[in-house]
């Protein structure tokens, strides 16, 4: 009764259709065609699933609608059919945990988007919604399939509907791998975070040829709306990455750090205390004179379990720096200002980046640290004009509606509005430290003297010596941390060294900490 070379089938009869099934099979793993196939990797870029391969754990992935076809007839597309339709989507595993998938295929008709192709997205963003757990989207696509014309901008809206009812409920990541044009953009741009390929993948509104007839700027696709451009430029991509394989590892780094949905905690490392957390580099970094700068990075690394700051945004607004680490095996935000770039002084694109960044770990229960050496905001029409007001009151807005715990450590310059801005015991910060080199004022003793003894120094017989002198006495009596730990709105004045170990006690005793905000239907945060 043996009749096939895969299995035993008791009835013969069926055995033409398990063939079937296979031949289908076969059909639909080839996507668009070897031709297509070897035409992708000439690109240097993966397939729809090699891509899928590296992200999801060994033998977890399960495709979900293989088999399904487009509905078009229109311009030769009733004879031109690919099983799946450009998109392969279903769930899997990355390190043991569940999560959603779409890739799209560019060997099926440059991965565009149909009817049905979008059916396929949604139907899997509807399970994830369900079941609590991220959607990544790996696009690589021409955009709308040009010969179905309204049915395919339908399709797109389904998408961005679903980003948006998702946004703050499953973490959702997008990888471009590829094209990725007109109106197909907002779908990551809804996303948590975006990922781009170096060389190989491009976002923008209108492409090249269109710049070129509206606005006469001749520009290539890579230079308009490549990795590098969105990585330090825009800021739409968060992550620029080297090539694919580097992408998807960075995807599952991000994962690392996240929790499965809004309702669930971020996964934590096992880790052993030790008897003594204290880091004494910590101690040398803060130079002896205030207005030179250090770098910021080291006073994470120096905080945080070893390795284990992943920094977002690297290099877009690199005036402030954010990322996830982890304290003692638990998932933090980081936010802190960069004393080495524009002096750490907010302006536009690094209030609006670090806004994101808190918003995103509020939403997904991720406490935060915030490392503040801030001048305050930066002057000039630039910045006025373009809306440093709104811009600065994003990231108010965010810390203050922030309820995951977070706490606030001072390093040397807490100034004017920022010093309130930059999560302040009066905005809801939990615990707010400050080491012994803080200076929490309205502004710098210079500037502060030059205003509020202007008539003074310019009467004194020496207006220099004068100015000294006012400034020596501004300095001792306000750049120092201790007039705000008189009042309580620094709860302690700590050594560099001991800041580790103060977070690590600070973050557990946190730990179960719960603050509601007033009802409301939602805040309306200054966009
Ligand atoms: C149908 C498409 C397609 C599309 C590409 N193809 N884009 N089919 N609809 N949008 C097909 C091609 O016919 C070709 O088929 C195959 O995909 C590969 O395309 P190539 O051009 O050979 O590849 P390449 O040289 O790498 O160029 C890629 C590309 C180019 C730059 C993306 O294909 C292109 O410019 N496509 C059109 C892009 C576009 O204008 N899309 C509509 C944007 S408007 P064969 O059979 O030869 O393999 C939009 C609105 C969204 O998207 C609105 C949402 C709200």
């Amino acid at each position: 009764m043996k009749s096939s070379t895969k299995g035993v089938y008791t009835f013969p009869g069926n055995k033409e259709k398990f063939d079937l099934l296979e031949k289908k099979n076969e059909e639909a793993i080839k996507g668009g065609g070897e031709v297509r196939i070897e035409a992708q990797h000439k690109k240097g870029k993966l397939t729809a699933r090699e891509r899928i391969h590296l992200l999801l754990d060994e033998g977890t992935f399960q495709e979900i609608d293989r088999f399904v076809m487009h509905r078009s007839k229109d311009f030769g597309l009733d004879k031109e059919y690919y099983l799946g339709d450009g998109v392969v989507t279903g769930y899997g595993e990355i390190n043991g945990r569940l999560t959603y998938v779409f890739s799209q295929d560019f060997t099926v008709f440059g991965g565009s988007l149909s009817e049905t192709h979008a059916e396929k997205i949604c139907k899997i963003m509807d399970m994830a919604m369900k079941n609590g757990a991220p959607v990544i989207g790996l696009n690589d696509s021409g955009g709308a399939r040009i010969q179905e014309g309204v049915k395919s901008l339908a399709g797109y809206a389904d998408i961005f509907y679903r980003n948006t009812l998702a946004s703050g409920v499953v973490p959702q990541l997008s990888g471009i791998m590829g094209p990725c044009a007109g109106g197909a953009v907002y779908s990551p741009a809804i996303t948590d975070f975006i990922l781009m390929v170096e060389d190989t993948s491009y976002m923008f509104v209108t492409g090249p040829s269109v710049v070129r007839t509206v606005t006469q700027e001749k520009v290539t696709a890579e230079e308009l709306g490549g990795a590098s451009a969105h990585g330090t430029k825009s800021g739409v991509t968060h992550f620029s990455c080297e090539n694919e394989v580097e992408c998807i590892k960075r995807i599952k780094e991000i994962l690392s750090y996240i929790p499965q949905n809004c309702e669930d905690n971020p996964p934590h490392l096992p880790y052993t205390l030790k008897e003594d957390e204290s880091r004494e580099i910590l101690n040398d970094i803060i130079p002896e004179n205030p207005n030179h700068p250090y770098d910021m990075r080291e006073v994470v690394q120096g905080i945080v379990d070893e390795g284990s700051f992943l920094e977002v945004h690297e290099n877009f607004a690199d005036n402030i720096v954010v990322g996830f680490a982890r304290i003692a095996g638990k998932s933090v935000g980081v936010v802190g200002n960069q004393p080495q770039s524009l002096a750490g002084v907010l302006d536009n694109h690094a209030s609006v980046k670090a806004a994101r960044f808190v918003r995103f770990c509020d939403c997904f229960n991720i406490p935060l640290l915030v490392l503040v050496d801030v001048p305050g905001f930066l002057p000039g029409t630039d910045q006025e004009w373009n809306g440093i007001i709104t811009n600065g009151a994003k990231l108010l807005y965010a810390f203050s509606e922030a309820t995951v715990p977070r706490i606030t450590v001072i390093t040397r310059k807490a100034y004017g509005g920022a010093y309130d801005v930059m999560n302040s015991k009066h905005i809801g910060a939990d615990l707010n430290f400050a080491w012994p080199t803080a200076e929490i004022a309205v502004m710098g003793a210079k500037g502060a003297s030059e205003i509020i003894f202007r008539k003074e120094i310019a009467q004194a017989e020496d207006p220099e010596a004068k100015l000294q002198e006012k400034v020596d006495d501004y300095t001792e009596r306000f750049a120092n941390p201790y007039r705000a730990a008189h009042r309580g709105f620094i709860d302690e004045v700590i050594l560099p060294s001991e800041t580790r170990e103060k977070l690590i006690r600070g973050f557990k005793m946190l730990s179960n900490k719960v603050d509601k905000l007033p009802r409301k239907k939602h805040g309306n945060i200054p966009l």
